[in-house]
């Protein structure tokens, strides 16, 4: 393993949301005004929950972050509730209480929305099972842009989960890898057995744009993994 990452290994998701929240907690402590770069999916749903408790304890203080969404489909509305900017709004920018938001519609103009909040400071991601960061599908370069793009099958067929009976979008927008990769800090949790092999590969194989996470190492990530994701 390249030595820059930090891995913690938790034992469950439970315990992964915990530390992943006292990480996120911390940063915002020390910069309360953080731009955070905000996954959707399932992972990090816990690791939401438990920042929604410390909020509404008034443990943690997220009025000054903007979050800035990550990807989302093309072709859903934005009020739609199976849209990404919708799931992004119900699981953190409500229950948090975050101050400003940034969505992602036209790539050059949320490319320099981020340039004008001075980047992200925080980036939260899951990992996608063929590697993807965002919807950076395979191959994506170090530079690429945010973009519109045609999701892969992999990504198809996981995605398929969160639509129920309806036809899943094909199409996608994502935050750069150029965005992801300029981030000041990077989050990458991952939970469960189906991302072993995956989470092996961007960990300890060569860097390459076929395996867009492993570019992620050159930005010194903390990864936080569950025992089942990481055995
Ligand atoms: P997941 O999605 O957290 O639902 O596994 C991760 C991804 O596909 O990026």
């Amino acid at each position: 393993m390249v030595a820059s990452v930090t891995l913690n290994v938790q034992p469950d998701s439970h315990s992964l949301a915990r530390a992943a929240a006292d990480f996120i907690c911390a940063q915002v402590v020390a910069r309360p005004d953080l731009s955070i770069l905000v996954a959707t999916g399932n992972t990090p749903m816990p690791t939401y929950s438990e920042l929604a408790r410390r909020a509404q304890a008034g443990e943690a203080d997220f009025s000054r972050v903007t979050a800035v969404q990550l990807d989302e489909y093309l072709g859903v509305p934005e009020d739609d509730p199976r849209s990404l900017w919708a799931w992004m709004k119900r699981s953190f920018v409500e229950p948090l209480g975050t101050g400003r938001t940034v969505r992602l519609d036209d790539p050059a103009q949320f490319e320099s929305e981020i340039s004008e909040l001075g980047g992200i400071d925080l980036a939260i991601l899951g990992l996608g099972p063929n590697g993807h960061l965002g919807f950076n599908e395979p191959p994506s370069p170090p530079d690429a842009p945010t973009r519109r793009l045609a999701l892969m099958p992999a990504s198809l067929e996981s995605n398929r989960a969160y639509w129920g009976d309806l036809p899943v979008p094909t199409q996608a927008v994502t935050a750069g890898m150029n965005v992801i990769l300029a981030a000041r800090q990077t989050l990458l949790l991952v939970s469960g057995a189906h991302k072993r092999t995956v989470l092996r590969a961007a960990l300890e194989e060569p860097e390459t744009p076929d395996l867009p996470a492993s570019l992620l190492r050159r930005t010194a990530p903390t990864v936080i993994a569950d025992a089942a994701a990481w055995t």
